[in-house]
């Protein structure tokens, strides 16, 4: 049973016209910069390991995973099938707006490890998402759920667009637990981009991170 978090309200985006249509041209191009990206990669050699099978749910043409290391496999969706395809890392893929259909083609306990990397923050009913990712993970298996302060506002929900970064973490650990999963372990860092701008103490994109675990048992 999916237990409700937020509000009607909480739900609405500026743009409520379908998302499929916002995503129909492909966008090759980099949503977060190279510091979040490099912390980012990091985190997933640490955390993931290369016997995974791993699902890169709302992404595109970049997964951001360790160029060295060739997971078990590499499950892609997205909104865009253009991007997807050029995503080198991904095995297969498939397109499903997820603000319209929440229920996932794919197999209960089927993965090892859920990515959503600058997409929680587009979910209109991410309680229902955080059920169907607790039914595909595997016992023992982790939720990464990567994001920092920029978003294309007009396709945020209201709670999104009003909440401050520590808000979204906390918004989204309220509604993984009230699912059922453990409490999640949250992060948050800011970045340095590489090179001289990075030695000089620039400021690179803040990277925030939810990361739960499916329990054992
Ligand atoms: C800012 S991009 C991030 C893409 C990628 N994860 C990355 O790190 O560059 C947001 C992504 O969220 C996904 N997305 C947004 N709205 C969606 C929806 N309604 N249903 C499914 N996916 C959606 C799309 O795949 C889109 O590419």
């Amino acid at each position: 049973m999916v237990v409700q978090i937020l509000r009607e309200l909480d739900r609405r985006k500026l743009d409520a016209s379908d998302d499929g249509l916002f995503y129909a041209a492909p966008r090759f191009v980099q949503h977060l910069d190279a510091g979040f990206r490099a912390r980012l990669t990091q985190l997933y050699r640490q955390r993931i390991p290369a016997c995974a099978d791993v699902l890169d749910l709302m992404t595109s043409w970049v997964s951001h995973l360790p160029e060295e290391i060739t997971y078990q496999s590499v499950i892609g969706h997205g909104l865009n099938a253009e991007e997807l395809q050029a995503n080198p890392r991904l095995d297969r893929v498939w397109v499903q707006n997820l603000n319209t259909n929440q229920a996932l083609p794919l197999e209960s306990a089927s993965v090892d490890a859920v990515l959503i990397t600058a997409g929680w923050q587009y979910l209109q009913q991410p309680e229902a998402i955080a059920a169907e990712l607790l039914r595909i993970l595997r016992p023992g298996g982790q939720l990464i759920v990567a994001f920092s302060n920029r978003m294309f506002a007009q396709k945020a929900p209201q709670i999104w667009l009003e909440g401050s970064d520590q808000d979204h973490l906390e918004i989204v650990a309220r509604v993984l637990v009230a699912q059922g999963w453990p409490q999640p372990e949250l992060l948050a860092e800011p970045t340095r981009p590489p090179g001289p701008l990075g030695w000089l103490g620039g400021q690179g994109d803040p990277f925030l991170a939810v990361i739960a675990c499916k329990s054992l048992a």
